[in-house]
C-alpha cells in the first residue's frame, strides 16, 4: 500500500516540471510565458510565421536589466508554447538603437531582398538615434532582411525609408493589404496623438495615404499603433486600430486603446463617435500587443504584449531578467450591447500545457473550498504558482464573489466581481511584493454586465495574473509577485450565497524541461 502511494505521488510529482534548468528556474521566472533568459525586455516586435516557424523578437538590452542599447532579441517557436531564444537580431550599430517595429514574409520578393526569389523575411522598424550635441533625437522607419529564416539580417544600404526630421516619429506596423496590394504601414506621432498610413509596393519607397487621430483617449504619447482585420462572431468583419497610449491609460501609466471601424486601403474610418474610449485589457500589464503577420489563413489572428507598464518596469524584482510576455491570445469581434469589441481568449494549444486538475464544483462556496482543501492534488498544483483556474459562477443572492489566489498569512491577489458596481476586478494591493513601486500596489477593475453568472479563465505563472472573463469580453493582465508559500487558493463571497460553482483546477507542466 505504501509503496502504491509513493508510486501515486511520484506520478504525482513528475506530472510537474521536476526538471526545470536553473537558468530557468529562479523565484517569479515564468514557466509558460516567454522571457529572456537574461537582461531586460520591453514590447513584442516582428512577430511574424515563416516556414513552420512562429518569430518573437522583442525590444532588447543584449548588456543590462534595464532600458538601453535597444535591439531586437530573438526567439522562435513551432508551437506558440515552447521557445528557443536564438543571438539578438538586430543590434544597435553606430549609436542607433533598434526600436519596435513589425515583420513581414515578403513572399513575392516585392523587395527585391530575397535571395533565389524565395520568399524572406522583411523587418520594418524604427531606429533611434539619441541627441548628440546641439543635434537633437531623431527617429526614422528603416528595413532590414534575412535570407536565412530570421537566423542573420542585414541592413538596407539606403536607409532610412521614412525620415520626417522628427524626435517623436516611431513603431511602424506593416503588413500586405490584397485589394491594392500594397504594403500599408500604420505608424505614430505620438506627441500629436496621430496615426500616420503609408503605402508601398517595394516596402523601400513608401507613399503618404491619411493621417487617423485625435480621437478616443489622446493623453501621454501614443505609441505601438497597429491595424488589422479580424472576424465578426456573427459574420462579416472590421479592421481595428490599436494604440498603446504612455502615459494616460485608464489604469495608469500605459495600456492600449482601440477602435472599430472601416479600412480602404487609403484610411481607416471610425464606426463609433470619436469621443468612444474601448481598451484592449483592463489590467496595467498589457502594452504593445502586435499580432503575428504571415498566419495561415485559416489559423484566428494571435497577439502577445508585453506584461508590464513603464509606471515601474525598471524596477520589477527579477533577476537576472526584466519583462516578459502575455500568453498568446487569439482574437476576434463580437456583438454585446454596446455594440461590436473585441474578445480574447488564449489560443487553443494552452490545452496542451495542462496536467492534472482538482473538479471543485459545487453547491456553494463552502463545498468547492472543501473539494479544494481535501484534494492532495491541489496543493501540488498551487504550490508550483503555475495554473489555470476555469470556473462559472452563479449570482445566487451574492454581492460580490471571486477567487482568492496565491494566498498565505495576509497575502492574497484577488480575482472578484462586484454586482452592483457591475464591475470585476483584481486587487493586488497584497500580493506581496508591491514596494517596489508607489503605483504596483492596485486595485483594477474593468465595467462587466453580465447577467445570472460569470465565466472566468484565470492563468497564473508564477509573477503573472491573466483574467478572461465572460467568454473573452473582458482581459485583464496583472503582474503579482508572492512569497512562494502563498499556495493557498479559495473562493469566496460576501454579502449571500452563490447558486452554484463549477470550477476546475489544472496543473501545468513548465515550457522550459
Ligand atoms: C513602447 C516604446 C516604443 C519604442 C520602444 C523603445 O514601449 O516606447 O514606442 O519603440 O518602446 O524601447
Amino acid at each position: 500500500m505504501r509503496f502504491l502511494l509513493l508510486l501515486a505521488a511520484m506520478a504525482i510529482a513528475s506530472s510537474f516540471s521536476a526538471d526545470i534548468p536553473a537558468a530557468y528556474d529562479q523565484p517569479f521566472r515564468p514557466q509558460f510565458h516567454f522571457s529572456p533568459r537574461e537582461h531586460w525586455t520591453n514590447d513584442p516586435n516582428g512577430l511574424v510565421y515563416f516556414d513552420g516557424e512562429y518569430h518573437l523578437f522583442f525590444q532588447y538590452n543584449p548588456f543590462g536589466d534595464k532600458w538601453g542599447h535597444m535591439s531586437w532579441g530573438h526567439a522562435v517557436s513551432t508551437d506558440l508554447l515552447h521557445w528557443t531564444e536564438l543571438p539578438a537580431a538586430l543590434k544597435e550599430e553606430n549609436g542607433i538603437m533598434i526600436f519596435t517595429g513589425s515583420a513581414v514574409v515578403d513572399s513575392q520578393n516585392t523587395s527585391r531582398f530575397c535571395i533565389g526569389n524565395k520568399p524572406c523575411l522583411v523587418a520594418v522598424y524604427t531606429g533611434y538615434t539619441p541627441q548628440r550635441g546641439s543635434l537633437p533625437s531623431v527617429q526614422t522607419q528603416n528595413v532590414a532582411y534575412s535570407n536565412d529564416r530570421g537566423r542573420t539580417w542585414t541592413k538596407y544600404s539606403r536607409n532610412p525609408v521614412l525620415d520626417l526630421h522628427m524626435t517623436d516619429f516611431r513603431d511602424p506596423k506593416v503588413f500586405w493589404f490584397e485589394p491594392t496590394r500594397r504594403w500599408i504601414m500604420a505608424v505614430s506621432l505620438p506627441n500629436d496623438h496621430k496615426v500616420r498610413f503609408y503605402s508601398s509596393t517595394n516596402l523601400k519607397n513608401w507613399s503618404f495615404l491619411s493621417d487617423y487621430g485625435l480621437a478616443g483617449a489622446a493623453t501621454g504619447q501614443w505609441e505601438c499603433p497597429e491595424l488589422f482585420e479580424l472576424p465578426v462572431e456573427e459574420g462579416g468583419s472590421r479592421w481595428v486600430l490599436k494604440i498603446g497610449l504612455n502615459p494616460g491609460a485608464r489604469q495608469g501609466g500605459s495600456g492600449e486603446q482601440y477602435f472599430i471601424g472601416q479600412f480602404d486601403g487609403k484610411q481607416f474610418k471610425n464606426d463609433n463617435p470619436a469621443s468612444t474610449t474601448l481598451w484592449t485589457d483592463y489590467g496595467k500589464d498589457c502594452y504593445c500587443a502586435l499580432t503575428f503577420n504571415g498566419l495561415p489563413a485559416n489559423r484566428p489572428p494571435v497577439m502577445i504584449g508585453w506584461m508590464s507598464n513603464w509606471q515601474y518596469a525598471t524596477s520589477l524584482p527579477t533577476s537576472p531578467w526584466r519583462g516578459q510576455m502575455t500568453f498568446p491570445r487569439r482574437l476576434w469581434l463580437s456583438r454585446t450591447r454596446d455594440g461590436i469589441r473585441v474578445f480574447q481568449k488564449p489560443i487553443n494549444m494552452i490545452e496542451q500545457l495542462r496536467s492534472v486538475h482538482v473538479d471543485a464544483s459545487g453547491r456553494l462556496v463552502a463545498e468547492t473550498n472543501s473539494k479544494l482543501k481535501s484534494s492532495n492534488i491541489t496543493s501540488n498544483i498551487t504550490k508550483q504558482h503555475t495554473f489555470e483556474l476555469i470556473s462559472t459562477i452563479g449570482f445566487g443572492t451574492a454581492r460580490e464573489f471571486g477567487w482568492r489566489i496565491l494566498q498565505q498569512n495576509g497575502v492574497v491577489t484577488v480575482v472578484g466581481y462586484d454586482r452592483n458596481k457591475g464591475s470585476l476586478f483584481i486587487d493586488r494591493r497584497h500580493s506581496g511584493l508591491v514596494g517596489f513601486s508607489p503605483q504596483f500596489p492596485s486595485r483594477m477593475d474593468a465595467p462587466l454586465r453580465v447577467s445570472g453568472s460569470l465565466e472566468l479563465e484565470i492563468l497564473v505563472d508564477r509573477s503573472s495574473v491573466e483574467v478572461f472573463a465572460n467568454g473573452g469580453q473582458i482581459a485583464m493582465t496583472s503582474l503579482v509577485f508572492p512569497p512562494a508559500e502563498a499556495n493557498a487558493i479559495e473562493a469566496y463571497t460576501r454579502g449571500g450565497n452563490p447558486s452554484t460553482i463549477s470550477a476546475v483546477l489544472w496543473g501545468f507542466k513548465s515550457t522550459h524541461d
